[in-house]
């Protein structure tokens, strides 16, 4: 299927988790675009959204939803809508590819239902095809690439690029990911790292995906969004 009508199926789907007098949290991504065009041309309307980067606050506002910071009042925000780079069968996740990974993983995490929404192309049978981000704070830029290294990485700094929250992006290829959670934690814990884009401590609880045959829905729950 031609990936961009796949990203609006999964778009109009993803309208049903979406409840009117909640804040919702969204993510980033050309899917999450393609969502807030959905949201857009819909008469759902959340009450406010949490967003995980600038871009998506510029298209929230633009068919006016209201963007807040997430307050503690906020937590556990009810849904997460956000892509992915690669999804396998656990529902476990690449993500970072747009590089806001860090409020990505704020916003999944503090929320109770992580609905991610993909065309086909990104299921895969195991994590790590995709270049793994990592955001670095830049003074600890050396120390992190050395230590990504004796993880068995291949690191190199993304090229012209800064998070939105000043920070850079170190891509890796050539991790074992025999264990995602495990080295979700070992990335985490080098001195420097901000985050980095595995979210397999934080799954996504339902992914809405695009394929040939239709939208398939994978994970909890199959046949009972949150209206
Ligand atoms: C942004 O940092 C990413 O995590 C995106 O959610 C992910 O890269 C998916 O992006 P697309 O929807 O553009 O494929």
């Amino acid at each position: 299927m031609d990936p961009e009508e796949a990203k609006r199926q999964v778009a109009r789907e993803a309208l049903r988790f979406v409840r009117t007098s909640e804040v919702l949290g969204v993510g980033a991504g050309s899917t999450v675009a393609t969502f807030v065009d959905a949201l857009g041309a819909s008469d759902v309307r959340p009450r406010a959204a949490v967003v995980a980067s600038e871009r998506t606050r510029e298209l929230l506002e633009r068919i006016g939803v209201t963007v807040v910071g997430l307050g503690a009042d906020l937590i556990p925000l009810p849904v997460y809508v956000d892509g992915a780079d690669e999804i396998d069968g656990e529902l476990r996740l690449i993500k970072g590819g747009g590089g806001a990974l860090a409020r990505e993983k704020v916003i999944a995490s503090a929320s109770a239902l992580f609905v991610c929404i993909a065309s086909e192309d990104k299921l895969v049978r195991g994590l790590g095809a995709f270049p793994l981000a990592v955001e670095v704070l830049p003074m600890a830029v050396h120390l992190a690439a050395r230590e990504l290294r004796a993880l068995g990485g291949a690191p190199a700094v993304r090229d012209g690029f800064q998070t939105d929250n000043g920070n850079l992006i170190v891509d890796v290829r050539g991790l074992d990911f025999a264990d995602p959670a495990t080295l979700e934690g070992a990335i985490g814990a080098i001195p420097g790292v901000v985050e980095c884009g595995i979210f397999a401590r934080r799954r996504a609880d339902v992914a809405i995906v695009g394929t040939e045959g239709g939208v398939r829905i994978l994970g909890r729950p199959t046949d009972s969004p949150v209206l």
